[in-house]
C-alpha cells in the first residue's frame, strides 16, 4: 500500500520553520525593524541610585540639544493607572507604571523618557540628562536568615504541609539537611525589547516583541484607560522571550510619547537596560531536608524556598513547586517565601520556580542517594508516587521512570562506579550525574479562526506569538491534520490582536492552547464546507473559542516530565569544570514538530550547563546597580561550553488534549543544572550546593 504525500499526517514530521526563509533573508521584519514616517526616538532614563526620592529633573539644558522633542518624567506625564490585575492574574509590572510619582525603589527605576528625531540625538541627551535625587540607604541584604522573611502566594499556595516533619525526620535512618543558593539569573533574549507605539483612525497601534499581543492590549488599555477595542498590537516576529516579553517600560514609554507628541515614537531597551528592566530570575537561598528508611524510601521532605523581591510588588519564585509534584513522604513541607529590598522586581524566566528548586531538591535526592549507598535513579524508582503528593489528584501521564530507564540505557548509566572521584583521563577527573525534570502542562482558552479561501488554501488567524520555538510552524502542522491537508496549503497568520484573545507563549502552555483552538475552529470549517461547492471571494470561515472545553478539563496532576544525564570533567588544579557530553529524555506530550521541539529541549539543557556553571548577576552591594551589566560580563554558555548533547523523548500523548500535547517550552532546563552539579559531586566527591559552580569555588 502506498501512501500520497496528502495523507501523511503533518503532526509528528519534522518541518523546517515556515517563516525560515523570511528570517533569513531579513523580509522577517521585528519590532525596531518598522519604518514610519515622522519617526520619533525615546530613550529611557534610568536611577543611578539605589533608593530616594527625586528631587529636580534638569530638563532645560536637555531640551535645547539637537532634534529633542520632550523630556517626559514624574512632573509633566499624563497619569496612568496601575492598580489593577492583568489577564495572567498579576498586577503591571512596577516598572511600567511610568513615571506616576517621585520615588525611586531601587536602582535602574526608569525616572524620564528623552524623546528626539533620531536615536542618536535621544541617546545623548538621555545620557547628558541631570536628575537630582534625596538619596536613601538601600536595603540590599539578602540571606536565609532574615527575619522578614513571609510566605507568599503566587500562582500557587505559598505553604503546603502535611505530617509531623520534626518526628518524621526524627524517626529516619537517614536524614539530608542541606541549604542551596542560586544567584539572580537573566534572560536576554537576542532581539532586544522594542516597541514603536502611533495613534491612527483613533486607535493607539503599537508594533511590539512579546510573548502575547492580547495581553499587552489589555494591560495598555487599562493602563491609559482606553477601550481594549482602541488599541491593537502586532508581534509578527520575535527574536526570544524567556518570560521577560511582557508589558515593560518600553511600550509603556511608546505609548505616553506617542499620544503626547501625536507622532509614532519608537523605544528600544538596551542591552544594559534590560538588567534594570527586563525583568529577571530573583536569586534564592533554598532549605531542603529529607528523611529516609533505610532502604532510601522518604518519611520527611521539607523544602523551603526564599526569594529577595523588591518594595514595590512581591514576586515569588516557588522554588518549592516541584517537590509538591515530585515525591511524597508521610510529612511532607513546602513554602516559599520573599523578602522585600531594594532590588528591580523579579519575574518569570524559564520555568520559574522549578528551575532553581530542581537544583535543590535534585541535589538533596542525590545527596540521600549516596547517604543510603543506593543508584540515584532506584532511589527515585522506589520514590515514585502514585497521586500527587501534596494534591492527591491522580497524574494525567506520568512517565518519569520510562525516562530514567531509556536515558539510562542511551547513557550508558549501568557501567557507572558509584563512588566518587575514581575515573580519571588525564589532568581530569570525570563524573557522572542525573536528575528529574518536571513541568506543569496546562492549556488556556483562545479563539481562532480558520478560512477556506476560494483558491483551495487555508489561512488560520490566531492571536498566538512566535518567541523562536517554531510555534507558528506547529500550528500549521496542527491546523493541516485538522483541515485534512498539507503543511503548503496552510498559511498561518499570528501575532496580531485584531485575531481575538489567545493565550500568552508562556508557562508551557502556548502550542497546546492554540492548537486546541485551532482544530476546534478547523473542525467547525469541515463541517460547513460543502464538497464541491464553490467558495467566495472572501473565502468561508469558522471561529472557536475554547474558553469553555479548558474549563472543562478535569482535575489531575498534569507535568511534563523528563531525566537530565551529564558526563562532567574537573580540572582540579583550575577548577575548570567542562561538560562533556548530556542526554535529556523527556516524556512531554505528543511531539508536534521534532525537529524544532529537539531544539526547545536542547536549548534548556544548555541553559541548564550555563545555570550551573556561568550564570551570575551581580550587584554593587552599596547601590544595587548592576556590575558588568552585558553579555561579556555576564557570562553565558556559548558554543565551546556546549558539547555533545542529546535530547529526545518517549511516546508519551496527554490523553486529555485533542492533539496529545502537554507542552515542552520550559522541562528542558529543570533538573539540568543538578545533573551537572551531580556530575560534580561524582567527579570529585565534592558536594556544590551555591551555584554557578565557578573554579574558585571547586579549588
Ligand atoms: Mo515562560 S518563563 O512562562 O515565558
Amino acid at each position: 500500500m502506498t501512501t500520497t504525500p496528502e495523507l501523511r499526517q503533518a503532526v509528528g514530521t519534522a518541518h523546517t520553520r515556515v517563516e525560515g526563509r523570511d528570517k533569513v533573508t531579513g523580509a522577517a521584519r521585528y519590532a525596531a525593524d518598522h519604518p514610519f514616517t515622522e519617526l520619533a526616538h525615546g530613550w529611557l532614563v534610568l536611577s543611578t541610585v539605589g533608593r530616594g526620592r527625586i528631587r529636580a529633573v534638569d530638563t532645560g539644558p536637555v531640551l535645547a540639544m539637537p532634534g529633542v522633542l520632550t523630556v517626559l518624567h514624574h512632573g509633566n506625564a499624563p497619569r496612568i493607572r496601575g492598580d489593577f490585575v492583568t489577564m495572567l492574574g498579576v498586577p503591571p509590572e512596577p516598572t511600567s507604571v511610568l513615571f506616576q510619582h517621585d520615588r525611586v525603589p531601587h536602582a535602574g527605576w526608569p525616572v524620564a523618557l528623552v524623546v528626539a528625531e533620531t536615536p542618536e540625538q535621544a541617546r545623548e541627551a538621555a545620557e547628558a540628562l541631570v536628575v537630582h535625587y534625596d538619596e536613601e540607604p538601600p536595603d540590599l541584604d539578602f540571606r536565609a536568615d532574615r527575619g522578614d522573611a513571609r510566605p507568599v502566594d503566587g500562582h500557587l499556595p505559598a505553604v503546603a504541609e502535611k505530617g509531623d516533619l520534626e518526628a518524621e525526620l526524627a524517626a529516619s535512618a537517614v536524614v539530608v539537611d542541606a541549604e542551596y543558593t542560586t544567584p539572580e539569573e537573566h534572560h536576554h533574549p537576542m532581539e532586544p525589547h522594542a516597541a514603536a507605539a502611533r495613534w491612527e483612525d483613533g486607535r493607539l497601534e503599537v508594533l511590539d516583541s512579546n510573548q502575547g499581543s492580547t495581553w499587552v492590549v489589555s494591560v495598555l488599555a487599562q493602563m491609559f484607560s482606553l477601550d481594549p477595542g482602541a488599541v491593537r498590537v502586532r508581534s509578527e516576529h520575535v527574536g526570544g522571550g524567556f518570560g521577560s516579553k511582557g508589558v515593560r517600560a518600553h511600550q509603556v514609554a511608546a505609548a505616553m510619547a506617542a499620544t503626547v507628541l501625536r507622532r509614532p515614537v519608537r523605544v528600544v531597551m538596551t542591552r544594559r537596560q534590560m538588567f534594570s528592566l527586563a525583568g529577571h530570575r530573583s536569586p534564592t537561598v533554598q532549605r531542603v531536608r529529607l528523611g529516609a528508611d533505610a532502604e532510601g524510601r522518604l518519611r520527611a521532605l521539607e523544602h523551603r524556598c526564599l526569594n529577595p523581591t523588591s518594595t514595590v510588588q512581591d514576586f515569588v519564585e516557588p522554588g518549592a513547586a516541584p517537590a509538591r509534584v515530585m515525591y511524597d513522604a508521610a510529612a511532607h513541607h513546602t513554602a516559599n517565601l520573599v523578602v522585600a529590598l531594594n532590588r528591580p522586581t523579579p519575574t518569570w524566566m524559564r520555568a520559574p520556580g522549578e528551575a532553581p528548586g530542581s537544583f535543590a531538591l535534585e541535589s538533596a535526592l542525590d545527596e540521600l542517594a549516596e547517604q543510603c549507598g543506593l543508584d540515584p535513579i532506584e532511589l527515585r524508582a522506589r520514590n515514585e508516587p502514585t497521586h500527587g503528593p501534596v494534591s492527591g489528584l491522580p497524574f494525567s501521564g506520568r512517565n518519569l521512570l520510562a525516562c530514567f530507564r531509556e536515558g539510562a540505557r542511551r547513557f550508558g548509566w549501568a557501567e557507572r562506579d558509584p563512588r566518587p572521584g575514581r575515573r580519571r583521563d588525564g589532568r581530569w577527573l570525570l563524573g557522572t550525574g542525573t536528575a528529574a525534570a518536571s513541568f506543569p502542562a496546562g492549556a488556556g482558552p483562545s479563539t481562532a479562526a480558520v478560512t477556506a479561501e476560494a483558491d483551495g488554501t487555508f489561512t488560520v488567524r490566531i492571536g498566538a506569538a512566535d518567541i523562536g520555538t517554531g510555534a507558528r510552524t506547529a500550528i500549521t502542522l496542527v491546523a493541516a491534520d485538522a483541515l485534512r491537508t498539507t503543511p503548503e496549503r496552510v498559511r498561518v497568520r499570528i501575532g496580531d490582536s485584531d485575531f481575538g484573545p489567545a493565550m500568552i507563549a508562556g508557562g508551557s502552555t502556548g502550542t497546546r492552547s492554540w492548537a486546541w483552538a485551532v482544530r476546534a475552529a478547523a473542525a467547525e470549517l469541515r463541517e460547513r464546507l460543502v464538497p464541491g461547492a464553490t467558495i467566495p471571494p472572501q473565502g468561508i470561515t469558522a471561529r472557536s473559542d475554547t474558553t469553555e472545553a479548558v474549563g472543562a478539563l478535569a482535575a489531575a496532576e498534569r507535568h511534563s516530565f523528563g531525566a537530565q544525564f551529564a558526563e562532567v570533567a574537573v580540572d582540579t588544579a583550575t577548577g575548570e569544570v567542562r561538560v562533556r557530553r548530556m542526554l535529556g529524555i523527556f516524556a512531554a506530550g505528543r511531539i508536534v514538530n521534532p525537529l524544532t521541539a529537539r531544539s526547545q529541549f536542547l536549548g534548556g539543557m544548555v541553559w541548564g550547563i550555563s545555570m550551573a556553571l556561568h550564570e551570575e548577576a551581580v550587584r554593587d552591594p552599596s547601590s544595587g546597580v548592576p556590575v558588568g551589566a552585558d553579555l561579556a560580563g555576564y557570562h553565558v554558555a556559548t558554543h565551546a561550553d556546549v558539547p555533545l548533547l542529546e535530547a529526545d523523548w518517549i511516546d508519551d500523548p496527554d490523553p486529555d488534549d485533542p492533539v496529545g500535547i502537554k507542552g515542552i517550552g520550559e522541562v528542558g532546563i529543570v533538573g539540568a543544572a543538578a545533573a551537572v552539579a551531580n556530575a560534580v559531586w561524582h567527579a570529585t566527591g565534592v558536594r556544590h550546593r551555591d551555584l554557578p559552580i565557578r573554579p574558585d569555588r571547586v579549588l
